[in-house]
């Protein structure tokens, strides 16, 4: 059932080109260049009149939600905004019928993520849905939404799960963007290409940085802590990337945006830090460029993941994981996939149970 991989986690991970291209699959139809949805096609003028977007998630499916705001802020221009659920549900958030609450995940059985949506219609707001699992608590109690189609995630930590997120998230800013007219149709017509290129390019990553990264994972085992830095897009990435070595190696590690570095966390940089920094051409590479050199003058050890070719970052970096490049929006997509192998060898090589870490459970069905 394994499929041959040694944990539910590793063949997750490689199943991701399937899993993106399953999410898309009878969506993104680029010869005709339209998005089809039917959730969103048949509820527009509710996203498109909104007041603002509330998306409510815990987890990787509020990573999710992060990058989620960017691309519907970007692409759409409607106001987003993203909680955490358990936060929302106990703070008497305002909110009314000219709101839309989109819920993400993957159990769809969340109890805070099902207790907030509760919530949010009690208040009127109008429900959607982003789940993984087919008719779950969640998928039924929401007015609308689309299904991630990932296929069942058996590992504890959520992978293609969350690639499938953000593929369903950026068809919907995408299509919110096109139907309102925030977007031209020459831009839309170049994302959705660049959209259909990703599984591609993730087969690509799988095969060009597997080997690499599982060398680079052995210099790692007894490392404490860690730091994940990104900017834009790829803050909420790195978040990610140090929420999948925590839950399975138990190495503490910290994900921040880049630039708040200065702010505090540089402080802890010394010869033992290993620092992961999430470094693609578009997006603020000159900034990032400084950041490693900041780093670097700090004697970190830092492991960058760059795009081909790169040249900058990579003669400062210790590490270099070479990706190949996309539009700036859909980089944290393909980004995750090292840091996931990356978490994935690290507990390994520790000796850790991957797919069912200690104190996790795949659904959380309690607050
Ligand atoms: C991360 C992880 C958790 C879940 C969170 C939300 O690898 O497994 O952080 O993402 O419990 O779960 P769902 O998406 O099922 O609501």
């Amino acid at each position: 059932e394994k499929g041959g991989y040694e944990h539910f986690m590793l063949k997750e991970i490689f199943e991701q080109p399937k899993s993106i291209h399953d999410t898309m699959r009878g969506r993104l139809i680029v010869e005709e260049g339209i998005i089809k949805m039917a959730g969103i096609w048949d509820h527009l003028e509710k996203f498109t009149n909104a007041n603002r977007i509330i998306i409510i998630a815990c987890g990787t499916s509020w990573h999710a939600g992060l990058i989620g705001e960017y691309l519907i802020e970007e692409f759409a221009r409607i106001n987003v905004e993203v909680e955490y659920a358990s936060e929302f549900r106990y703070r008497n958030p305002i909110i009314g019928n000219k709101d839309v609450v989109i819920a993400i995940s993957q159990s769809g059985e969340t109890a805070d993520t099902m207790a907030a949506l509760k919530l949010a219609k009690e208040k009127g707001a109008f429900i959607y849905g982003i789940c993984n699992v087919v008719d779950s608590s969640i998928a039924r109690i929401t007015d609308a939404g689309s299904y991630t189609h990932a296929g069942p995630e058996i590992g504890v930590a959520s992978t293609k799960a969350f690639t499938a997120q953000l593929t369903i998230l950026s068809l919907i800013a995408l299509k919110l963007g096109k139907h309102n007219g925030s977007l031209s149709n020459g831009e839309f017509m170049k994302l959705i290409t660049e959209l259909d290129h990703l599984p591609k390019k993730i087969e690509e990553v799988l095969k060009s940085t597997h080997d690499l990264v599982k060398n680079i994972a052995k210099d790692f085992v007894n490392a404490q802590n860690f730091l994940y830095l990104g900017r834009g897009y790829n803050y909420p990435a790195a978040l990610e990337g140090a929420l999948k070595l925590k839950e399975i190696s138990y190495i503490h590690a910290e994900g921040y945006p880049a630039a708040e570095m200065k702010h505090g966390p540089i402080a802890l940089i010394d010869e033992n830090m290993p620092i992961v920094i999430i470094a693609p051409k578009k997006g603020h590479y000159d900034k990032i460029v400084s950041n490693v050199q900041e780093i670097k003058a700090r004697k970190g050890k830092v492991l960058a993941v760059v795009n081909t070719g790169d040249t900058q970052v990579s003669e400062m970096a210790d590490y270099v994981i070479e990706i190949p490049e996309t539009s700036e929006c859909f980089s944290p997509i393909v980004a995750s996939v090292p840091l996931q192998l990356l978490a994935y060898y690290i507990a390994v090589y520790r000796g850790a149970n991957v797919d069912q870490p200690r104190n996790l459970a795949k659904s959380v069905t309690v607050e």
